[in-house]
C-alpha cells in the first residue's frame, strides 16, 4: 500500500437488519486507481456493504472515509457530487426512456443545462459502445446491453470511485469479455474501481486485490493468487473444485 492517503477508508463498519448482522465491522482501504475485488457467498453481505458506503443504509456503527471526507450516513446524492457513485445488482434503468435519456439523468447531477448533460452523455455513450443503440428505449435492450447501460448511468456523473455491483452476471462469453474490456479501459483512464463479482475468471483478470466476507465478516484480504490458496476461502466460498481446477 503507498503512502498517499486512501481514497475510501472503512473503519469497523457495521450494518443490522433486526438480528440480522449483514455487514460485521468491516475495515478496508482502496488506494487511489485500485481496482479491489469483493466476493464471497450469496448473502455474504457484499450488496449490503456497497449500500452502505454509497449513502444508501446508515451503519449502526464504524466510519467511512471518502476523498477526504467523513461521509458515514450522509445521504446518497451528497455522497455522487463528492465523485462517488454505484450501480445496482438488479438493473433499474428507465425503461420507457430512451438510452441517451438515461444517462443525461446522470450527467444532469452536476451540469447546469440540458444541452451540455446531452453532449456529455453522448461521448459516455460512446464510451460505452452504446452509440448505436441511443434512442432505443432502455426496456428494448438485451441484459448485456443493459448492463453496459447501468455502468453508462453511473459514468455519467463522473465518478473518481466506481462500485460495480455484478455488473458481468448473465453476460454470454463474448459480452462478458467485452465489460472486461470497458472496465479496463476506464480503470486505465484513471478511475478507481471496487468490483463486486462471482465469476471468478473475470474478478482474476480485474481485481489487484480482493477481500473475501463471509457472514458479513471479512475472512480474507489479499492478491488473488493468494486468495485462491487461502483455506478459509476455499472452505466458504470457492470449493474445491476450484482449485483442482486451478491447478
Ligand atoms: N433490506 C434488507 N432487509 C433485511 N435484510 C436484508 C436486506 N438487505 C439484505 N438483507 C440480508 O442481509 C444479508 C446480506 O445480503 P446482501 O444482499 O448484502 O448479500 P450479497 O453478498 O450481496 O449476496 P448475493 O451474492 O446473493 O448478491 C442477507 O442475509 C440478506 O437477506
Ligand atoms: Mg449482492
Amino acid at each position: 500500500m503507498s503512502d498517499a492517503a486512501p481514497i475510501l477508508a472503512l473503519d469497523r463498519v457495521t450494518k443490522r437488519f433486526g438480528g440480522l448482522t449483514a455487514v460485521s465491522g468491516v475495515s478496508f482501504r482502496v488506494e487511489a486507481r485500485e481496482i479491489l475485488g469483493i466476493i464471497g457467498p450469496n448473502g455474504a453481505g457484499k450488496t449490503t456493504l456497497f449500500n452502505v458506503i454509497s449513502g444508501y443504509y446508515r451503519p449502526e456503527s464504524g466510519r467511512i472515509h471518502f476523498a477526504g471526507h467523513d461521509v458515514t450516513g450522509q445521504p446518497p446524492h451528497a455522497i455522487c457530487r463528492l465523485g462517488l457513485t454505484r450501480t445496482f445488482q438488479l438493473v433499474k434503468p428507465f425503461g420507457n426512456l430512451s438510452v441517451i435519456d438515461n444517462v443525461m439523468i446522470g450527467a444532469l447531477t452536476r451540469l447546469p443545462t440540458v444541452s451540455a448533460a446531452r453532449l456529455d452523455a453522448e461521448r459516455v455513450v460512446e464510451t460505452c459502445g452504446l452509440a448505436a443503440h441511443a434512442a432505443g428505449h432502455a426496456r428494448t435492450l438485451p441484459i448485456g446491453l443493459r448492463k453496459r447501460l447501468e455502468v453508462a448511468r453511473a459514468l455519467a456523473t463522473r465518478p473518481r470511485l466506481l462500485l460495480l455491483d455484478e455488473v458481468m452476471a448473465g453476460l454470454n462469453p463474448t459480452e462478458l469479455a467485452g465489460m472486461i474490456e470497458l472496465i479496463r479501459r476506464l480503470h486505465a483512464d484513471g478511475l478507481t474501481l471496487i468490483v463486486i463479482e462471482h465469476i471468478m475468471a473475470a474478478m482474476m483478470r480485474l481485481a489487484q486485490r480482493i477481500v473475501v466476507l463471509h457472514h458479513g465478516e471479512t475472512i480474507a484480504e489479499g492478491a488473488p493468487a493468494a486468495i485462491t490458496q487461502d483455506r478459509r476461502v476455499v472452505d466458504a466460498y470457492l470449493g474445491e473444485e476450484f482449485v483442482l481446477a486451478q491447478a
